[in-house]
């Protein structure tokens, strides 16, 4: 695609999504922290396996500051209905049934953790009951699904607030700051990978094989996008974060080339995601190799930020004690790779040679975003107000990483479709 198809696009989904990826970073700190209200949010949670169980451990670890009383949960999976229930003892009603659940009295939100395939239903059933929503990321395994929740948000006026706690995360919201403030100069390229090294299976009891598909959902299309509904979403949406608006296009390349077990979706994948200024966004992400670990970049002409490490590098750096120059010198001469100095050469500063660590972004406690997250949603429904912009830059993460995925699929440049554009949008 040529420069001007880009514009082109650019200025049609700018023109679609008006001001939703201009997330305000400071409003979601100042959510998370601002006084609560008395009022306890009366909250079912659907789905109690592995984020379910961590959202509940949260909520429970807030303690003083708990705006939630956890009324209701359910699962319809037995050792993890159980598991629920002793997480959250005899107070709350446990259900197999989430229609069941949303009949609760008072009921004021959900919760929904369950796999990505059956988030679509559940959701949209929660907000035609008149119940504000916290679905976990990313939406939905088609496009078309997600498509339906984002009309039913806009049809109820319910919250639906999708669970990417980067955005609530101080390290990433200080990051995102600096970059929006010019502190790295025009972004002109991103990177960001997920590593792992591990086959990504669940148990499945031995005696109950065929409940494999049900309990390793992540490993088949039907249900999940694998690496990138699962891991690559978070990061997608922190790049149309940083640039504040989506890209216009991806392509990309997906395979299997290590756990050959049966398995249907991707081990290996790498793509491009472009914005219409010309920045790229290069991704990759794979289960066996956990060298690298997991990182955004966020690159400029003065600067880079790594996020997830919470550190900044300024391309022209404070001053070492010694300069770089001479350090890369002395080490040249101790590796024997000039046999006489040289004087003056051109050759012997690699760009590469820079012993510089960096500086960290944002001082404090680590926290991973989620406890600021589920305070913040708590806040928005005592409020009964959806947080500006905040579900349209969820939906448009959702929606490139579908995208991303069909571009593997189909080996084809990939913009967006018309029919997932935001045409009727009430709360931005
Ligand atoms: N935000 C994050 O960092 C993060 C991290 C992990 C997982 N997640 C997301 O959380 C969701 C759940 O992932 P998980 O790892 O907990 O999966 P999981 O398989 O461990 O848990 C899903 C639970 O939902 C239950 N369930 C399935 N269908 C149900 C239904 N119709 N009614 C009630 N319960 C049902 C299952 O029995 C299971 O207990 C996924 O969307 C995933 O992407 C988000």
């Amino acid at each position: 695609m040529n420069n001007k198809q880009h514009r082109r696009d650019f200025i049609k989904n700018s023109a679609i999504i008006g001001g939703s990826l201009l997330l305000p970073g400071k409003m979601f700190a100042n959510l998370a922290n601002s006084p609560g209200s008395d009022r306890k949010v009366k909250l079912g949670v659907i789905g109690v396996g592995s984020r379910g169980k961590y959202l509940i451990q949260i909520i429970h670890s807030l303690g003083e500051d708990n705006p939630f009383e956890i009324v209701a949960v359910c699962d319809n999976y037995e050792p993890n209905y159980q598991q629920a229930i002793k997480l959250v003892g005899s107070k709350a009603k446990a259900y197999y049934d989430y229609r069941k659940l949303l009949e609760t009295k008072d009921l004021d939100a959900v919760i929904v953790a369950t796999p990505l395939y059956q988030h679509a239903h559940i959701v949209i059933d929660a907000l035609d009951a008149g119940i504000h929503v916290f679905c976990e990321k990313a939406m939905a395994r088609t496009l078309e699904d997600t498509k339906k929740m984002a009309d039913a948000h806009y049809r109820t006026g319910k919250i639906l607030h999708i669970g990417h706690q980067r955005l609530f995360d101080p390290k990433y919201l200080k990051g995102l700051e600096m970059v929006h403030q010019g502190k790295l100069g025009p972004i002109t390229q991103m990177r960001a990978y997920w590593h792992r090294n591990n086959d990504w299976r669940r148990k499945v009891p031995a005696d109950k094989p065929e409940l494999e598909r049900q309990i390793n959902w992540r490993l088949y299309n039907e249900y999940s996008c694998g690496l990138m509904t699962e891991l690559a979403s978070h990061q997608i949406q922190v790049a149309n974060w940083a640039k504040k608006t989506m890209p216009v296009s991806v392509r990309g390349v997906g395979s299997i080339n290590y756990w050959k077990d049966g398995r249907e979706v991707y081990d290996n994948v790498a793509l491009i995601y472009s914005y219409a200024d010309g920045t790229q966004f290069i991704y990759d992400s794979m289960t066996s190799n956990r060298h690298y670990g997991l990182q955004e970049q966020i690159m400029g002409p003065k600067g880079t930020l790594e996020l997830e490490t919470n550190t900044y590098f300024a391309e022209n750096p404070p001053k070492p004690e010694k300069p770089a120059g001479i350090l890369q010198l002395i080490t040249d001469i101790e590796r024997g790779i000039f046999e006489t100095v040289p004087i003056g050469g051109a050759s012997w500063l690699p760009e590469t040679e820079v012993k510089y660590k960096g500086e960290t972004v944002a001082e404090g406690k680590a926290t991973d975003g989620t406890p600021e997250q589920l305070k913040a949603f708590a806040k928005a429904v005592i409020a009964d107000k959806p947080i500006p912009g905040l579900f349209e830059h969820g939906y448009h993460a959702s929606v490139w990483t579908l995208l991303g995925q069909e571009a593997m699929d189909n080996g084809q440049v990939v913009t967006l479709p018309d029919f997932m554009k935001l045409t009727n949008t009430s709360n931005q």
